[in-house]
């Protein structure tokens, strides 16, 4: 690390360039909606238990107080990234104290970063985000059965901590294929994963739960989740020529449910992913994020990529979303 620099909403470069052609059904003339470039990153076993501990010297001290955010500390006003995401993905670097690995099983030639270009826009009843990226699509020219490619976004409008940190709330040592992840047959025996089914520890918020194995009352999860503390996931999964919908949720656990889609999401053509997601503004679900024109939210963005499954894909540091408003991605109003 070296200087650390303040982030300004000009951070992210936002170019205006020609989409390809409107004419998808039921989606918004992407030729006329902006482009904001975005930067992900690899994050190796990058969890909330290393970014708030002395592991992560002054990032720990300035998290614990929720005062400065990651990108303060990480991305330059002209959008550059200060973290050392190369060395994290080839293996070379450890934590400062601990000394434990930040990839404990690099992947060769895995690059720390990627770039995404992003569009944000809504009409009277639908928010839509258009995500694109380069790629050699190895979901989508591989078999049934492969490993998929995939997009997915957290989305939250009211927690402090997810506006700062993003996805980053919900990463933990103790999940399913993390360093301290506990045994199959451990978690299969525990009540709250056996009646469920599950013998896997899934992504979880912080404050919904303190270790896989805790369990917070009713009524303290409750009182969160009317607070709006339940971060809604969408993920779009490419396999085999066909794209794929999941939605769902994070809070004291990960659910996530395939979606029939009337039209397609996504698509790979000409070397890049394009993938569309398309959500009531207002869902009727009393926990999920509910939107009207002037709000500002949040979401965090994760791409698994060439072969890349669980934790080892790309992630975005936070962003903000406006819609009609300036954020750090302004979503553009449409008519349909
Ligand atoms: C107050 C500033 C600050 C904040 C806020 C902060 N960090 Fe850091 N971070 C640092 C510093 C300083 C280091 C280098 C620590 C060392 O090795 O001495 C670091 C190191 C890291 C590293 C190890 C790789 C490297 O480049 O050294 C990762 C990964 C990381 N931070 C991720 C994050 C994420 C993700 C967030 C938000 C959830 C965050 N940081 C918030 C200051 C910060």
């Amino acid at each position: 690390m070296t200087v650390l620099k303040r982030f300004f909403l000009g951070a992210l470069a936002c170019l205006f360039v020609s989409l390809p052609a409107p004419g998808h059904a039921g989606q918004p003339d992407w030729s006329k909606v902006s482009v904001t470039r975005v930067i992900l990153f690899y994050p190796g076993v990058t969890s909330w238990e290393f970014l708030t501990s002395d592991d992560h010297r002054l990032g720990g001290r300035e998290i614990k107080r929720t005062s400065k955010d990651c990108k303060h500390c990480h991305l330059s006003k002209d959008g550059e990234l200060d973290l050392k995401v190369d060395e994290i993905a080839s293996g070379s670097i450890r934590m400062k104290r601990s000394h434990n690995a930040f990839e404990p099983e690099p992947t060769p030639g895995k690059k720390g970063t990627m770039r995404a270009a992003v569009s944000a826009a809504y009409d009277e009843e639908f928010l839509y985000f258009r995500f694109e990226w380069d790629s050699r699509g190895s979901g989508w020219l591989g078999k049934p059965g492969g490993i998929p490619d995939r997009v997915s976004v957290q989305i939250n409008k009211a927690e402090p901590a997810f506006r700062k940190y993003g996805c980053f709330i919900t990463c933990h040592n103790d999940l399913n294929t993390m360093p301290e992840s506990p045994s199959v047959k451990v978690v299969a025996g525990d009540r709250f994963y056996k009646s469920r089914e599950r013998d896997d520890v899934r992504l979880y918020a912080y404050y919904a739960k303190s270790s896989w194995s805790d369990k917070k009352s009713d009524a303290e999860l409750g009182k969160l989740l009317k607070e709006g503390a339940r971060i809604d996931l969408v993920s779009i999964e490419f396999i085999n020529g066909k794209s794929l919908l999941d939605e769902g949720w994070v809070f004291d656990d990960r659910v996530l449910e395939r979606k029939a889609a009337a039209d397609s999401p996504g698509s790979f053509t000409a070397g890049k992913y394009a993938a569309v997601f398309k959500r009531r503004l207002v869902t009727g679900d009393p926990h999920s994020v509910s939107l009207k024109p002037g709000d500002v939210f949040s979401i965090g963005v994760a791409i698994h990529e060439d072969g890349a499954s669980k934790r080892k894909h790309y992630v975005s540091f936070p962003m903000s979303v406006g819609l009609g408003t300036s954020a750090d991605i302004k979503a553009e109003r449409v008519s349909r």
